[in-house]
């Protein structure tokens, strides 16, 4: 996107014909940890006394449903912090037999009574394929393999007729892997250093690869832009003599997964802090060359992308993970959310997975309760991109005045532009043109000049409500989705709401 800073009328023009991403929809994938509500009482809740909201499996009905229009592509599991001291091993056959462990990421009691075979099920169930974490934490290389083994064994072997014993005889082809879990981070269990991570990362991806050259492997990055992930991006990404693997298990390391969260009080601060992620984003793409550079890696024949395995607006201190993070979300961070998702796919080319942390209840879009669903604000973002924001990212020139305040981080203005307006678009398959603008703006609607747009009908899509703290909570929903259409041949300006979120969509003649 190419953005100039004009102080006369806003204008975007949208050229859809100049595609300059192909977007993996992995983008909008979600994410579910037996952390708080997400697992027991989220997806699984088979003591509910409404038994009508739950399927003969235990799994909440109302909140498949909810989730079919989104069509969530992948979603990540176990954890997050809580994979540092799973054991896989407790959470298959018999529920009855399955040990109760103390938790220590969350500081609860684990029941296994929802392992690996209830996942899997659950994914059938909610048409999505699972991502798994490995523990890297108190794990060892052996439970590891052997999970894979057990996940994607056809063989004649113990976990792969471990499977079939507790009755699932077709292997579940899982192919996404993470090499742990922010294993930077000091409230981790078995916390590394760079070195001792890299290391190890880079003997577990040839075993598991040499198991399994279908999986691919996600290296535990940090923010994006780090030494970190400068370092482990070097040493794992191919170290050399590895060419000898074989070509099909090469790249070793197929994503490098970054988090990151946001948050402010600061209706402004919260809203132009996603762009540090963007910035991360382009950072951490450029340590991905320089490692295939440093490293001289011939031409990959995929080169390894970034996995943003965990993103959104999250508070710790206003809603901590050890009383399960169960944030209300805002209209400001509904705007926040968008922004994120637009900076994902501003970023298409770089980002092969991105999950949205998390998915019911622990800091998420939906929530239950013990008699339904409630969409809070930021679901209404994110179920709008999930549907309508795929194909390719186009290219788009905004002209717009920018915002000038303070930015959480404050580096935030120092690298990236902060206009008023926030702005993606995309083509589909089928020639839909989609543009999601935000005017993160709290007084000012925007008039804007709309280049690229022909002259049909187009279908506009607006999350607003009465001010930037609007909430949704059981009972009152203040935040929506309101449809409805704009002729651009009676006039070529659009006035996008202050505070808003609007989504405008065309076919492209
Ligand atoms: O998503 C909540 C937690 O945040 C995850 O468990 C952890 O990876 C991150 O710190």
């Amino acid at each position: 996107m190419t953005t100039v800073t004009s102080s006369s009328t806003p204008s975007i023009t949208v050229f859809p014909s100049h595609k300059v991403a192909s977007i993996n929809r992995n983008i909008y994938s979600g994410f579910t940890e037996h952390m708080g509500r997400c697992i027991y009482g989220g997806i699984y809740d088979p003591t509910n006394p409404n038994k009508e909201l739950v399927d003969s499996h235990g799994f909440r009905k109302d909140v498949l449903e909810a989730l079919k229009p989104l069509d969530v592509p992948v979603f990540r599991y176990p954890g997050g912090n809580f994979c540092a001291t799973y054991h896989w091993q407790d959470g298959i056959g018999p529920v009855k037999d399955r040990p109760a462990r103390p938790e220590l990421a969350w500081g609860n009691v684990e029941s296994n009574h929802f392992g690996t075979d209830e996942f899997m099920e659950w994914c059938k169930a909610a048409n999505t394929e699972p991502y798994l974490c490995l523990n890297f934490g108190t794990g060892t290389l052996d439970e590891a393999m052997a999970w894979v083994e057990y996940c994607n064994g056809t063989k004649d072997t113990y976990y792969a007729n471990l499977r079939r014993k507790n009755g699932h005889p077709e292997p579940y082809n899982v192919q996404y892997w993470a090499l742990g879990n922010e294993m930077w981070g000091p409230w981790q269990i078995e916390q590394m250093t760079q070195e001792a991570y890299a290391a190890r990362a880079v003997q577990w991806a040839k075993a598991l690869k040499l198991l399994d050259p279908s999986v691919q492997l996600i290296l535990c990055g940090k923010e994006g832009a780090t030494t970190w992930d400068y370092y482990t991006l070097k040493h794992c990404l191919q170290p050399a003599g590895l060419s000898d693997l074989g070509e099909e298990r090469l790249p070793l390391i197929d994503m490098h997964s970054i988090h990151l969260y946001t948050a402010s009080e600061d209706h402004y601060e919260n809203v132009t802090a996603p762009l540090a992620a963007e910035r991360s984003i382009e950072v951490c793409s450029g340590l991905i060359d320089l490692a295939i550079v440093e490293n001289k890696i011939p031409a990959l024949q995929k080169r390894p992308t970034i996995c943003f395995d965990e993103w959104n607006v999250w508070s710790p201190p206003r809603a901590p993970g050890s009383k399960g993070a169960e944030e209300l979300y805002t209209l400001s961070d509904a705007l926040a959310v968008a922004v994120w998702l637009n900076v994902l796919v501003r970023k298409a080319r770089d980002v092969g997975m991105a999950c949205i942390a998390q998915s019911v209840n622990v800091i998420s879009p939906l929530m239950t309760t013990e008699t339904g669903i409630i969409r809070q604000t930021i679901w209404w973002p994110y179920e709008l991109f999930c549907r309508f924001m795929k194909g390719h990212t186009v290219a788009v020139h905004l002209a717009c005045e920018s915002y000038t305040g303070s930015t959480k981080p404050d580096w935030v203005r120092a690298v990236k532009e902060t206009p008023w307006l926030d702005v993606s678009a995309t083509v589909d398959d089928d020639g839909w043109v989609s543009v999601c603008v935000v005017n993160m703006h709290l007084e000012s609607d925007m008039r804007t000049v709309m280049g690229g747009v022909g002259d049909q009908k187009v279908k506009v899509y607006t999350i607003t409500g009465s001010d930037a703290n609007a909430t949704n909570m059981a009972g009152k929903e203040e935040v929506g989705l309101k449809e409805s259409d704009w002729d651009p041949a009676r006039d070529a300006t659009f006035v996008f709401p202050k505070c808003s979120i609007t989504m405008l969509r065309w076919k492209s003649s």
